[in-house]
């Protein structure tokens, strides 16, 4: 992987303060900021709060989850992203890639357009409301409300699209394929897409801020660091800074469960690894399943008092199981970790009022209805399917499902949907403009 972009030649190691956006023409102007003195917590603007070296997000020392008698000792730190002025580790993000399409030129007369599971197109939201520009967010439907109430409230333009909780990629794909193909509507004169996955600018928000500020708030202790996998932004920025500081630190990422219910991050067995992730930098992938993220999520609201998003909690887990098992640690007295709290609670609060998140994760917090029929009457393809998909995922081996559909794509949709996943297909009915399918689930 090369971090080089056509108009950021080359990364330095330096680090920078973030260039302001400037107020009316949407361009980067440096401005001084209006606080000298940074006791006094006075801004210019909103977006002069988007962390970086001089101004980080906090490391807050977890004093109960992670001790106790078993295992290693750890000295865990939580940083706290959703202490950025837009709620998570996205802002860093979010500013970096719209200063380095505003440099290249490519927003000059056209709209973005961005696939996101809600926090890069939040705050991306806030900074193009900021500068005037105009933004479209395609969102997988999976998402809490709050996310996508947020972002109208915003002003953006949310397309909401039938699929999981992140933009999974493949040929079927809402968000990710919705976002391209309004990217390239009129010859791509219209909207520009900055996408994540593969924007280097991405990469760089966490080599000059979020590397730095954990280097020099850690005074150069940091021995292990802990993120999960979503964009892989975060582990390819920080781990590339961070290594180069110390080639021994251990990089921890870590993975949810195939259709997990843990919004930002991405299983690479369902997901199409980002082409920003450099996978030499990585030593070691923790995996957690839904029911321990969920489990540590309650615990470090009541043992902690910190307001977290689900990720957070599957984080904190993979620390966790890193000090029950990680050899390394045995030699040392209590290293420093630091793990990232990508945002924070109040935005998921739909999904842990759905029911208790901890005695059944998946289905108590699935938006998709279990039930045994799916009546998409007046869906076009390729709604049906996705709805389809999403309900046989939640259902018992052996359960049948009946769908009902009335858009004529469904007659090759549901056949080539049961030979690629394994469900069996039991009957095709047609009846008048109707057709009712029925599938087993696979055993
Ligand atoms: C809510 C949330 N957003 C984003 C991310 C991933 O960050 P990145 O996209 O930089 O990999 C995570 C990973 O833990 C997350 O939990």
């Amino acid at each position: 992987m090369t971090l080089a972009t056509p108009g950021n030649p080359k990364l330095s190691a330096k680090t920078t303060s973030h260039p302001r956006l400037g107020s009316t023409s949407g361009r980067i102007e440096e401005r001084a900021r209006v606080s000298s003195a940074p006791a006094l917590r006075r801004y210019g603007d909103i977006r002069e709060l988007i962390a970086s070296v001089e101004n980080p997000t906090p490391l807050v020392r977890l004093n109960h989850v992670v001790s106790g008698t078993e295992g290693a000792p750890l000295d865990l730190w939580l940083k706290l992203e959703w202490l950025n002025p837009f709620g998570s580790i996205k802002d860093r993000t979010a500013l970096f890639i719209l200063r380095g399409m505003e440099e290249r030129g490519e927003l000059d007369g056209r709209a973005i357009v961005e696939p996101s599971s809600g926090n890069t197109g939040i705050a991306l939201a806030a900074l193009a409301a900021l500068s005037g520009q105009r933004l479209t967010v395609t969102i997988p439907d999976g998402v809490p409300q709050e996310k996508k109430d947020l972002l109208r409230m915003l002003g953006a333009d949310v397309m909401e699209t039938p699929d999981d909780l992140c933009p999974v990629d493949h040929p079927k794909d809402g968000a990710i394929a919705l976002a391209r193909s309004i990217a390239e509507t009129e010859g791509g004169s219209a909207f520009v897409m900055p996408n994540q996955y593969e924007n280097p600018d991405n990469v760089r928000a966490h080599y000059e801020t979020t590397g730095p500020e954990i280097w020099k708030q850690t005074e150069g202790r940091v021995r292990f660091f802990l993120a999960g996998y979503g964009t892989c932004g975060t582990l390819t920025g920080v781990a590339k800074y961070l290594k180069e500081q110390d080639a021994t630190i251990q990089i921890i990422a870590i993975e949810p469960q195939a259709g997990h219910r843990l919004p930002g991050l991405k299983s690479f067995r369902e997901a199409k690894i980002p082409a920003i992730l450099d996978p030499s930098l990585i030593d070691h992938v923790i995996g957690v399943d839904d029911s321990d993220a969920y489990e540590m999520t309650r615990r470090l609201y009541r043992e902690e008092g910190l307001i977290v998003g689900p990720s957070t909690g599957a984080i904190v887990h993979a620390a966790r199981e890193l000090r029950l098992g990680h050899r390394a640690l045995r030699a040392e007295s209590a290293p420093t970790a630091v793990a990232v709290s990508p945002d924070g609670g109040l935005k998921y609060m739909s999904y842990f009022s759905a029911g208790d998140p901890v005695s059944e994760p998946v289905r108590q917090l699935d938006t998709v209805t279990n039930d045994r029929s799916l009546d998409c009457t007046g869906m076009v393809c390729p709604l049906p399917i996705f709805k389809a998909k999403q309900t046989l995922d939640n259902m018992d081996p052996g359960e049948i499902l009946e769908i009902v559909c009335t858009d004529p794509g469904s007659l090759s949709d549901f056949p080539a949907l049961a030979k690629r996943t394994g469900h069996a297909l039991l009957s095709v009915e047609e009846q008048d403009e109707r057709q009712v399918f029925r599938l087993r689930v696979r055993a």
